[in-house]
């Protein structure tokens, strides 16, 4: 069976660095490439973080950088405080080997373009941070639309935001790159809080995944019991959610997760609902075309049992 080629744009972060290691060695998936992005934090700290990953998972693919900031306003202060990433490193709780693994010199931006137009099959692009990177993209180079088979992205919300009441981080942090990306006509499947907030790494979880003992479950294990920490201190929750492994696990079984096509609009006029992603869940506000596959229910046993299938996979 043809493997499903994807491009993972991320901004690591506890939750991107668990959906790179399942998006690497699953035998469902082809992983082209990493590029990063400013999110949960600067895009140094992103970059440094995805080569780090990447290096102690022997994960052999390009790397490259992107925007450090959003395509048109300033990117948000003090992002990592809303959202629990306290930690300087933005992967607190992992000790890394001295970095080897180099940066790719191409722009996060080229490579995407330049890897979609040269792939002889369509690929899947899997945004789990802010969507500079592809609003550029697509606006750079809109040939690529034509070989994106879907958008498979963590963010935005139909129920209450994280970053602010209305609106959830990624989509936000660039409000005008997710409105290019919901209307550049390609189908897009929207992991929201809805259901990340259901993806709760609990202490048991952590304590399975700390009986598999290889280098992916070390890793998993260090971050997830610093994140756990921090969204107790930050949100009072016990287990953190694992937002960006949503989007991998539905490359790998899309059963794990139940969808509704609806029209989903970006609020970018800069007011309090700023970033939101207006949702028509009902089908019936609009007449507008459904351009979003949004989630609206997670299997959360099969979800971890995905999660773990993935370690596994790890020597
Ligand atoms: O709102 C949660 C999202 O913002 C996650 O992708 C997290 O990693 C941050 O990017
Ligand atoms: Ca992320």
């Amino acid at each position: 069976m043809d493997k499903r080629k994807i491009i993972l744009d991320c901004d690591p972060g506890h939750d991107d660095a668990i959906a790179i290691l399942m998006a690497a060695r699953h035998p469902k998936l082809e992983l082209l490439g990493v590029t990063t992005v400013r999110g949960n934090q600067p895009l140094n700290v992103t970059t440094n973080n995805a080569l780090n990953i990447c290096q102690w998972l022997n994960i052999d693919v390009p790397v490259c950088a992107g925007l450090d900031r959003g395509m048109v306003r300033p990117s948000p202060i003090g992002e990592s405080i809303m959202i629990g990433e306290r930690d300087g490193s933005g992967l607190d709780g992992h000790t890394f080997d001295p970095l080897t693994k180099k940066l790719d010199s191409r722009h996060a931006v080229d490579f995407i373009i330049e890897t979609v137009l040269d792939s002889d099959t369509p690929v899947t692009l899997v945004p789990t941070g802010p969507l500079s990177n592809l609003g550029m993209a697509i606006r750079k180079e809109p040939r690529i639309l034509e070989k994106i088979d879907e958008i498979v992205l963590m963010g935005g919300v139909y129920q209450h935001g994280n970053f602010t009441p209305a609106a959830e981080f990624n989509i936000y942090a660039d409000a005008e790159a997710a409105y290019v990306v919901f209307t550049c006509g390609r189908p897009v499947v929207m992991m929201g809080l809805d259901i990340t907030r259901k993806a709760l790494c609990l202490p048991s979880v952590v304590n399975r995944i700390a009986k598999i003992e290889n280098r992916a479950s070390q890793l998993f294990v260090n971050l997830m019991s610093f994140f756990n920490r921090s969204q107790k201190n930050t949100f009072g929750w016990e287990g953190a959610p694992l937002h960006d492994p949503t989007c991998v696990a539905y490359l790998i079984d899309p059963t794990c997760i139940e969808t509704k096509e609806m029209y989903t609009e970006i609020d970018i006029t800069g007011g309090p609902s700023h970033g939101r992603t207006n949702c028509d869940f009902f089908n019936l506000m609009t007449d507008k075309p459904r351009n979003s596959k949004v989630c609206i229910n997670l299997d959360v046993a099969k979800f971890w049992d995905i999660v773990e299938d993935c370690i596994k996979l790890y020597n």
